[in-house]
């Protein structure tokens, strides 16, 4: 049965598709602040066409559309038919097609759909009248994991990447009657030379998971600034304005922080960017303990952009970790980007909220986001609750190391997460990866990510989850990667995936190669919540919690240790989980279950923490 008639959407999935790759620009860089420039969220519900192979994008010949055009071949060239200047795609119909919540993965929003990895289409109608000498652009929190994107039948661009903003400029593009309409192609399947490859130890959520909105800014614009203490220099304020395209010489910039009496008025050079450096010795200080955010304004002509900044300095010094210059324990948790009671992608600034509740709850003063850039709001959220944060790249696993193709997209992965995070006081830790396995090509990779990590902000501490291997009851940690790092940061599993019973892995002794701080990026073992038994039964709450028990004692006696995230906050969806009685498809490691009871083991790292906050902040 085929459905003839031909809506104005149907001619527009069949036009872009002939200018699918024509003409695709580069996304322009990323907007600092881009969510408080909004003038029109996208959020909400948005028509969807499933099309696991890919019928919308090549024809039967696996030939792009958008090849049709130029004469390369493909079906239509010389069957076009007679009655229609485009392809005829007659089976497609977005306007009577059902809808998913945008933000929102599709594998949690309908039961068909948990296990779907490939292509789905959406579409959004929305009104826009644009004003002459404004600019727009369209910004997407994140898509995961391929995105091909259109506005008004023509092509945006493409991006790769599952959890970094995806932002384009569509000044001009807008329709000037009002009516707009952006597709998305949207495709999370797994490839093994991706950013993360094809194996990982969570749920491959596909869509638009995180929220969609067109930015207004003025002709002339602050596209990017950064304001943060210089490095090492407790006293002294210094950073940039990025002032949108090149030719904006001699435009002043006037930096204002109220609060602290400080204001600094520069001028902007050839390229449009001005810095600044000024005295600003009397500001009080981020920390966990005191999370002062300042009101940071930025004014050039008729644009003022306005952020909440914390300011503080973080450190390495031998093996202590200084945080405004005092040594410190990261008493953290490793966190996924999921909401555990209603199982997906965390949705909103709610479901991000409760998560970092249950971590203060726990009486941590630190959380590692794993694996991935997760939420801005979630950066924004740990400077106001005061945590500090290891932000990640998924660089997990085997990765295919020498593919120049999959190391410049790790690099880009990189580069957008420092500039959306740049400005957050809690960020104090990128992670350049976790547990990549030896060998030169992958530290070949690694060493350039971290170079540069370092190129784009020389403030924080570098780090990953470096390998390490066991000889009797020695544990040695002599990665060749840990000698360009700031940390010595491992997993390790004593207790649960080697090692014996949880009374015995305290026999194990730790021979770490470097002189810098220790911080055990993960540790942990399943419970299903409710199933108890005695600390050697395995899955049982007790067996969790006599294993962190022990893990406590056992770390207890590495001299350099500063700093912990066991793994991990919540039960979490992963594929790879699927023991019919006990996982279900969900990692068990949580302290918390996927229904939000805290498991034994909560209350023995709760009480530990405690200690260590009496034992440093105390001071
Ligand atoms: C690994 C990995 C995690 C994984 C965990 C586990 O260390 O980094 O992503 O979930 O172990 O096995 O549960």
């Amino acid at each position: 049965m085929q459905i003839s008639f031909w809506p104005k959407t149907l001619a527009v999935l069949a036009l872009f598709l002939t200018l699918g790759g024509a003409g695709v620009r580069a996304q322009s860089g990323l907007i600092q602040q881009a969510p408080a420039r909004r003038v029109l969220s996208l959020n909400g519900s948005w028509n969807y066409i499933i099309d696991p192979y890919e019928n919308g994008f090549y024809d039967y010949r696996r030939e792009a559309f958008d090849q049709s055009k130029t004469g390369k071949g493909g079906y239509y060239d010389n069957q076009k038919p007679s009655n229609s200047q485009e392809p005829e795609l007659i089976e497609y119909d977005f306007d009577h097609s059902p809808a998913l919540q945008v933000p929102g993965d599709w594998n949690s929003q309908d039961p068909k759909l948990l296990y779907y990895e490939g292509t789905i289409w959406f579409k959004k109608n929305f009104k826009l009248t644009p004003t002459a000498g404004k600019r727009y652009f369209i910004y997407f929190g994140a898509i995961n994991y391929e995105a091909h994107i259109y506005l008004n039948g023509k092509k945006l661009g493409m991006h790769r990447g599952g959890f970094t903003p995806i932002q384009y400029e569509v000044t001009g593009k807008l329709d000037p009657s009002g009516d707009n309409f952006v597709v998305v192609k949207a495709d999370n399947t797994r490839h093994a030379d991706a950013v993360p490859t094809i194996n990982t130890d969570w749920w491959n959520y596909g869509g638009i998971t995180r929220d969609v909105f067109i930015a207004e800014a003025p002709g002339t614009f602050i596209k990017d600034y950064e304001v943060q203490l210089a490095k090492n220099e407790p006293g002294t304020l210094a950073g940039y304005v990025q002032l949108n395209g090149g030719g904006r010489a001699g435009q002043t910039v006037t930096l204002s922080i109220a609060e602290a009496g400080l204001k600094q008025t520069v001028k902007t050079d050839t390229a449009g960017r001005a810095t600044f450096r000024l005295p600003a010795k009397k500001l009080s200080l981020w920390s966990p303990r005191s999370p002062k955010l300042y009101a940071v304004s930025l004014t050039s002509g008729p644009d003022v952009v306005q952020d909440k900044i914390g300011f503080r300095t973080i450190q390495t010094k031998g093996q202590d970790i200084l945080l405004n210059g005092k040594s410190t324990f990261m008493r953290g948790i490793s966190i996924h980007d999921e909401n555990p009671l209603i199982p997906g992608r965390a949705r909103g600034e709610g479901d991000l909220r409760m998560l970092l509740t249950w971590a203060k709850e726990l009486g941590c003063n630190y959380v590692r986001l794993a694996h991935y850039p997760h939420n801005e709001a979630m950066l924004r959220l740990a400077d106001e609750m005061g945590l500090l944060v290891w932000a990640e790249v998924p660089v997990y696993w085997t990765i295919a190391w020498e593919n120049p193709a999959t190391y410049q997209n790790a690099e880009a992965q990189l580069s957008d997460l420092i500039s959306m995070g740049k400005n957050r006081a809690s960020i104090v830790v990128w992670s350049v990866g976790n547990e990549t396995p030896l060998g030169d090509p992958r530290l070949k990779f690694m060493t350039s990510l971290i170079k540069k990590a370092r190129s784009l902000d020389d403030t924080r501490l570098v780090a990953a989850a470096l390998e390490l291997h066991r000889e009797g009851s020695t544990v040695h940690v002599d990665d060749p990667l840990g000698e360009y790092l700031d940390l010595t940061s491992f997993n390790e599993y004593a207790g649960w995936y080697w090692g014996g019973m949880p009374s015995e892995i305290t026999k194990y002794k730790f021979e770490i190669k470097y002189n810098k701080p220790v911080m055990i990026s993960e540790f942990g073992g399943d419970a299903l919540a409710g199933y108890h038994g005695d600390a050697n039964t395995r899955w049982s709450e007790e067996y969790q919690e006599a294993l962190y028990v022990n893990q406590l004692k056992m770390l207890g006696a590495i001299p350099g240790l500063r700093g912990m995230t066991p793994w991990i906050l919540t039960d979490f969806r992963a594929t790879r989980r699927q023991h019919p009685v006990y996982q279900n498809g969900f990692n068990r490691k949580g302290l918390i279950s996927s229904t939000g009871v805290k498991k034994k083991a909560f209350y023995v790292l709760q009480e530990y923490y405690r200690q260590q906050a009496a034992k440093y902040d105390g001071k």
